[in-house]
Parts: structure tokens; C-alpha cells; sequence
């Protein structure tokens, strides 16, 4: 038969030598056009093999690399243990990213060091295994992260200088009308003067949380509550043995378009807890509680153990500024406030903010 014969045995083996050739061919042309420097090493780290761009990236000529240690390609400070890494890549040849978590470079001829990410792949050859390294410079990306985060350090920055500044506004105009209210006689007007101060600061301490904070888009409420119940008590010259002041708060966030509503119905809440509940010289104790009671609600309640609210009062439509306030912000924060007149007597805020 004619695939006994020998020349038909001669023929297929040139065939197979031929198609053989044809697909090394082909595997030296890809790795020649490729995009990434291409570098084949061998197991005692000889330079067997480079691509075009391996002579553009490292400046060196294909003649100046071959036969030569790949360590002619990384740093000297790395140079030291790279013999070993290939030592432990050929006791275990995988396809994987080289000097996994580490920073690594490579070295050109001129001595300069530009940032690489490293492909390396284990290949058979007859002349053993080998290993394919693929580099790619990776100095455009490097750079364009190092403008990143850059940019939003400059953020940052800026951020804490504007809470900053509109702190400082504020505080000028708690200064002036602290100015004012000293030519003023009538009780009354001072009092109202006086309140107004109160609002004002209240939004001052909002922003100095914020840029206190770091984070600048939230505010953590229960440290603005920290700070504003003790400047409540000094502006409304409370003896705090006569009326004690006490807080039950958790972590709550919130955004600041949230947390200047929230802060100044606080701030109403409490000055009125301050002003109105213990007249005489009565003693007595006020709560704020900050809670998460559902997922994306927030709770906040101001109670006191003082007179009661006066029985003609309704609540949901006085004819003074405070509580209107208090209603038109609840409102604004689509949140709900229950009152209870008195024994104790206490405001609970509840409104959705999510975690
Ligand atoms: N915690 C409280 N205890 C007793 N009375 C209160 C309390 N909160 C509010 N009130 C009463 O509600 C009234 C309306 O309060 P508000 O609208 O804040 O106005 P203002 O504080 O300027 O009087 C107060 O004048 C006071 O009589
Ligand atoms: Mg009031």
C-alpha cells in the first residue's frame, strides 16, 4: 500500500517539518509585532529572544540583549534576588503576573528606570522550558494616577477651606449682631437678636464639623450635637447644676443639605427647652436622643421634665418664629414631628435618611 511505502513515510515527515516551521514562523511574527516588549529567557536567565519593542522601550539593540542575563534589564536594587525569583518561576512554571502587589521597573541602556507591569508565561521549546515575559510601560497610566490623586487632595483641600470660610461668615455675622444688640435696650428686640445669633452659629458648627471631620460630605451628627448643646447652654446663660443636659446619641451621618435643617431644628428644640421649661429657677433635666430606629430613618428627640408646653398652644401653627421654623424644616426634610405637651414634655423628629 502506498502509505507503507518509504517514500510516502519521508513525504509526511516533511509535512510535519514543514507545517512545523510554518507555525513557528508564525509564533516568532506575533511575538515580533506584538505591542508589549516581548523577552524569552531561558532556565539559567540567558536573553534567548526579543521582539521590536523590547529594543525601542529598553534603547538596546536586538544584538546588544541576546545571549546576555536578563538582569541587564532591572535595577540594580532589584538585580540582587531576581536569579532566585527565576529559580522558583522554573520550579514552577505558571502563566502569571510577575512581582504580584510590588512596584516593579525596568532599566534602559541610558540608566533611566521607567514603571513596567510584567507578564510572565512558561513555554516549551526543544531546547527546554523557557519563559516569555510581556512588559508593558506603564509610566502614562502611573502618571495619570499620580494626577488623580492629586486632584483630589486639591479637592480636599479646597473643601475644607470653603466649610472653613463660610464658618468664619457666619461667625462675622454673629459678631455683628452681637455688636448691635449692645446699643439695644428692649428686651424684646434683644432676645430675638439673640435667637437669631443662636440659628446663626448653630449653622457655623455644621460646617466646622464638617472640616473637622475630614469627610465633607457628611456630617456626623452626634458630634455636632456634642458641640452645640454646650454653646446652647452658655448663650442662654443656664447654670447646668440647675438644668442638666444629657446626650444619647449613636453614629448617624448625615449630608449636609440634611444636617443644616436638622441642626437648626435642634437648635430651636433645645433653646426652647432652655429658655421655656424651667422658669423660676426650677431644676430639671433635658434628653437628646440621636437613633437609626429603621435602616433609613433617622430619630431625634428632645425631652425635658420642666412646666409643659402652655395649653392654648398649638404647636402645628404658633404664631412665633421658632416652632414654624421647626415645622417648615421638618417639612423640608419630609420627615414627621410628634409633640407631647408635657410630663415629659418632648419633640420627636423622625425623617428618612438612608445609612
Ligand atoms: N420645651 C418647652 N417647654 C415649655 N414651653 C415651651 C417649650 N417649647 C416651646 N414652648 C412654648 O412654645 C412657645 C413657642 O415657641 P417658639 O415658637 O420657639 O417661640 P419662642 O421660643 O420665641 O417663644 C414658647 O413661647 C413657649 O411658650
Ligand atoms: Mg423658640
Amino acid at each position: 500500500m502506498l502509505e507503507d511505502s518509504p517514500l510516502s513515510e519521508e513525504a509526511k515527515r516533511q509535512a510535519v517539518e514543514h507545517a512545523l516551521r510554518k507555525s513557528e514562523e508564525r509564533f516568532r511574527l506575533v511575538v515580533e509585532s506584538a505591542p508589549n516588549a516581548m523577552v524569552m529567557v531561558n532556565s539559567r536567565g540567558m536573553i534567548e529572544m526579543i521582539n521590536a519593542q523590547t529594543e525601542r522601550v529598553f534603547g538596546y539593540t536586538r544584538g546588544e540583549l541576546l545571549g546576555q542575563p536578563v538582569e541587564i534589564l532591572v535595577p540594580t536594587r532589584f538585580a540582587g534576588h531576581h536569579p532566585g525569583m527565576r529559580v522558583q518561576f522554573f520550579a514552577n512554571p505558571q502563566s502569571r503576573p510577575m512581582g504580584a502587589g510590588r512596584d516593579l521597573y525596568g532599566l534602559r541602556k541610558d540608566g533611566s528606570e521607567f514603571p513596567v507591569e510584567i507578564g510572565l508565561n512558561p513555554i516549551e521549546t526543544e531546547e527546554g522550558t523557557m519563559v516569555l515575559s510581556a512588559i508593558v510601560d506603564i509610566s502614562d497610566r502611573k502618571q495619570k494616577e499620580e494626577k488623580i490623586q492629586q486632584a483630589l487632595k486639591e479637592k480636599d483641600i479646597l473643601l475644607a477651606e470653603i466649610h472653613h470660610r463660610v464658618k468664619n461668615n457666619l461667625q462675622i455675622i454673629g459678631s455683628l449682631l452681637d455688636l448691635q444688640s449692645s446699643r439695644i435696650v428692649d428686651r424684646q428686640v434683644l432676645d430675638m437678636l439673640r435667637d437669631s445669633q443662636s440659628r446663626i452659629r448653630s449653622m457655623a458648627l455644621i460646617h466646622q464639623t464638617l472640616y473637622q471631620s475630614k469627610d465633607f460630605a457628611r456630617v456626623d451628627f452626634a458630634n455636632f450635637l456634642d458641640a452645640l448643646a454646650p454653646t446652647l447652654i452658655a448663650s442662654y446663660g443656664v447654670d447646668p447644676a440647675r438644668i442638666t443636659l444629657s446626650l444619647d446619641t449613636v453614629g448617624v451621618q448625615l449630608p449636609i443639605n440634611t444636617a443644616i435643617p436638622c441642626g437648626l431644628i435642634m437648635n430651636e428644640l433645645i433653646s426652647n427647652a432652655l429658655k421655656h421649661g424651667f422658669p423660676d429657677g426650677r431644676r430639671g433635666a433635658i434628653t437628646i436622643r440621636l437613633s437609626r430606629d429603621r435602616p433609613s430613618e433617622v430619630s431625634l428627640r428632645v425631652s425635658d421634665d420642666g412646666i409643659g408646653l402652655p395649653p392654648a398652644l398649638d404647636a402645628a401653627k404658633t404664631e412665633t418664629l421658632g416652632l414654624q421654623l421647626v415645622n417648615l424644616l421638618t417639612q423640608q426634610l419630609g420627615g414627621a414631628l410628634t409633640i407631647q405637651p408635657g410630663h415629659p414634655t418632648s419633640f420627636l423628629l423622625r425623617f428618612p435618611s438612608d445609612e
